[in-house]
């Protein structure tokens, strides 16, 4: 059986960071499933398909293509061929991703992607129904979060660095709309699996984080049950 770690969170709590080190110290694959949702709507974007008609993201769904690839170990997402990688972390491209995510073709699509993958190889896949949906049998199951407040900051931190301008406020109540989309969807919402491990990142760094993950994964490695009831 393949190693299957599961991660969740909302948007800005760390989660692909965290897992992208992961799986490079262990040698696992990270497939980054929000980097899917997102490939998904640009493509909605570049058609002008709107955000609510359903009927016609329906439509879409039938004749688009997504895959993924690993180069150098790191993933790059094809939309019908093409690597759009560089084009799917923009704000624009996330909140269609958040508004089309809702949609049952969306979401069918991409898990069997998603299970395929894992049901093959060992990975360690970052989502918002990763541990409750697409892998419920996962060796290790982590729910990851900041406050709103901590989340906007480093996204900020992060804009600000690559020279774009912002509001810390704006992205703040961005945050806080996406979780709450996010969360009072229909179909597979965010929110912490059962036997899920809460870790609160609001006061660590990033050390911090991996050593406490590395722990979780050592642990759920030599016994996969047990590790939910620490
Ligand atoms: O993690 P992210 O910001 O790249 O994700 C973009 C959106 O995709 C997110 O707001 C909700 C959706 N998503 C999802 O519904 N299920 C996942 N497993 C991953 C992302």
């Amino acid at each position: 059986m393949p190693i299957n770690i599961a991660i969740d969170g909302p948007a800005g709590a760390g989660k692909s960071t965290v897992a992208k080190k992961l799986a490079e110290d262990y040698g696992y694959i990270y497939v980054d499933t929000g980097a899917m949702y997102r490939a998904m709507a640009l493509y909605f974007l570049r058609q002008g398909i709107d955000s609510h008609d359903e009927a016609a993201i329906g439509r879409a769904c039938e004749t688009v293509s997504i895959s993924l690839e690993y180069e150098n170990g790191i993933q790059q997402v094809y939309l019908n061929g093409e690597n759009v990688s560089s084009e799917l972390r923009t704000e624009a491209v996330g909140n269609m991703a958040s508004n089309t995510s809702v949609y049952a073709p969306v979401r069918k699509k991409l898990v069997e992607l998603q299970r395929e993958l894992a049901g093959r190889r060992d990975v360690v896949m970052d989502g918002r129904d990763i541990g409750t949906a697409v892998l419920p049998d996962a060796t290790l199951k982590v729910y990851l979060t900041a406050s709103s407040h901590v989340r906007a900051e480093r996204r900020y931190k992060e804009l600000t660095e690559r020279g774009e301008s912002c509001s810390l406020e704006a992205i703040e109540q961005d945050i806080i709309e996406r979780d709450y989309r996010d969360m009072h969807r229909e179909l597979s919402p965010l929110k912490q699996a059962e036997d899920a491990i809460l870790l609160d990142t609001s006061a660590l760094n990033f050390e911090e984080v991996m050593r406490e993950m590395e722990k979780l994964v050592e642990a759920a490695k030599k016994n996969p049950i047990a590790v939910g009831n620490f």
